[in-house]
């Protein structure tokens, strides 16, 4: 799907969470022939601060809820070239509290803009989807999920992802929709909700509180800048083959622990900060990518190191304390406030 050449309309879905905000952001910066239009619900995840730098005259924003059909069909206009869909409830701890609106918004949002993308002939359908959806790695082993690796989620958040995957690759397989799957591990970043583990560490050790870490924190994930993902999602988009699926990752796995130490000795607070909490249920134990595809074939690299990355994404915060202000005196209570209260230690 070459773009670029002429005026390119593309359909933005939860761009006004972190990483749709962040795509939109390196879109509208790359070239001027494109214009976009952002349909966000604005959950508690939604925030319009993560748009206010942008072009009016190339990004439109409409409030609105992909499970919502009319609203849909209104929002898409004429002439789409692509639907790209971040639109998701996307924190597992929430999932595990209530799996409602996992389902809703996921699984049945996601067929909503399938069907959408059909009827008025969308070129492309681009779904954002996880690396959790094939479940759990073992510690200490060298295995990698592979875009072959089975589906295995655990959580119910994973579970959802996996049936809007198994709905995309029916929409391409039955009617024969343009479709593309990305699957990213953990991203980090500026403007990332701070109920997920690196934005909550920075956020609390930028304020003297301590980090909880789950269980024995030795669980691994594999953390990638969010302007690197962007960028992989950007050439999945243009150069991908209908029906494919590409995994992301920058080879880049961390134990928990490692993660909080990092942001600590960035911040020069003390590891006493760190608080040994009753583990997450059904926690995955690790994930690692193998990124061989989209590097052969889309020529994606990552272009942030796990320093740099991670230097920007602190700055970032030490900068917006308003932005986190904010977003937290939105009362959020982190999963584990709500399961254990404040009070607990190890
Ligand atoms: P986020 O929670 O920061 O943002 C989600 C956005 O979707 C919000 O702006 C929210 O208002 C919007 N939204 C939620 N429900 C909606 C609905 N029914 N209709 C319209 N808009 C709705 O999420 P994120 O971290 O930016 O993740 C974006 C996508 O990337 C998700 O699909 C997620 O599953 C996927 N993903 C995230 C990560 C990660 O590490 N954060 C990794 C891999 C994949
Ligand atoms: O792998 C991709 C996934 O990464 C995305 O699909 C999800 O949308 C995204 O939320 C993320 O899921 P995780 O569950 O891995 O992210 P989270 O930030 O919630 O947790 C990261 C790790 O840190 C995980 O092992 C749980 C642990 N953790 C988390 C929190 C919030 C803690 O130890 N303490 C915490 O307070």
């Amino acid at each position: 799907m070459p773009m670029a050449t002429m005026s390119t309309k593309l359909f933005v879905t939860g761009g006004a969470g972190f990483i749709g905000s962040a795509f939109i952001r390196l879109l509208l910066d790359r070239d001027d022939a494109t214009e976009i239009t952002n349909f966000d619900a604005l959950t508690y995840a939604g925030n319009l601060d993560n748009l206010q730098d942008l072009d009016p005259e190339r990004h439109h924003f409409i409030r609105g809820n992909i499970t919502d059909r009319e609203a849909v069909q209104a929002a898409l206009g004429d002439g789409t070239q692509a639907i790209i869909n971040f639109a998701a409830e996307s924190h597992v701890d929430r999932s595990i509290l209530s799996a409602d609106e996992f389902l809703r918004t996921n699984i049945l949002g996601t067929q909503v803009l399938l069907d959408a993308a059909r009827e008025r002939g969308v070129n492309r359908f681009l779904q954002v989807s996880t690396d959790e959806i094939m479940g759990s790695l073992l510690e200490d082993e060298t295995a990698y999920f592979t875009e072959s690796s089975a589906f295995a989620p655990n959580s119910p958040y994973a579970a959802s992802k996996a049936a809007a995957e198994h709905l995309v690759r029916a929409a391409h397989h039955t009617f024969g929709l343009d479709t593309i799957i990305t699957r990213c591990g953990n991203n980090y970043g500026p403007r990332q909700f701070p109920e997920k583990f690196l934005p909550l560490a920075v956020s609390n050790a930028l304020n003297d509180q301590s980090i909880p870490i789950y269980g024995d924190g030795r669980n691994v994930r594999d953390w990638i800048y969010v302007d690197d993902h962007c960028r992989a999602i950007l050439l999945a988009l243009e150069k991908g083959r209908s029906g494919e699926v590409f995994n992301i990752g920058a080879r880049n796995e961390r134990r928990n622990i490692e993660v909080a130490e990092s942001v600590l000795d960035a911040l020069g607070k003390p590891h006493s900060l760190l608080r040994f909490v009753k583990d997450r249920p059904g926690h995955d134990r690790r994930y690692a990518i193998d990124p061989t595809l989209a590097e052969a074939e889309l020529g994606w690299a990552p272009i942030e190191t796990w320093e740099s990355g991670l230097r920007k994404t602190i700055s970032w915060y030490q900068e917006n304390a308003r932005w986190v202000e904010r977003t937290r005196s939105g009362a959020y209570q982190t999963y584990y406030e709500q399961q254990y209260g404040t009070e607990v230690t190890s």
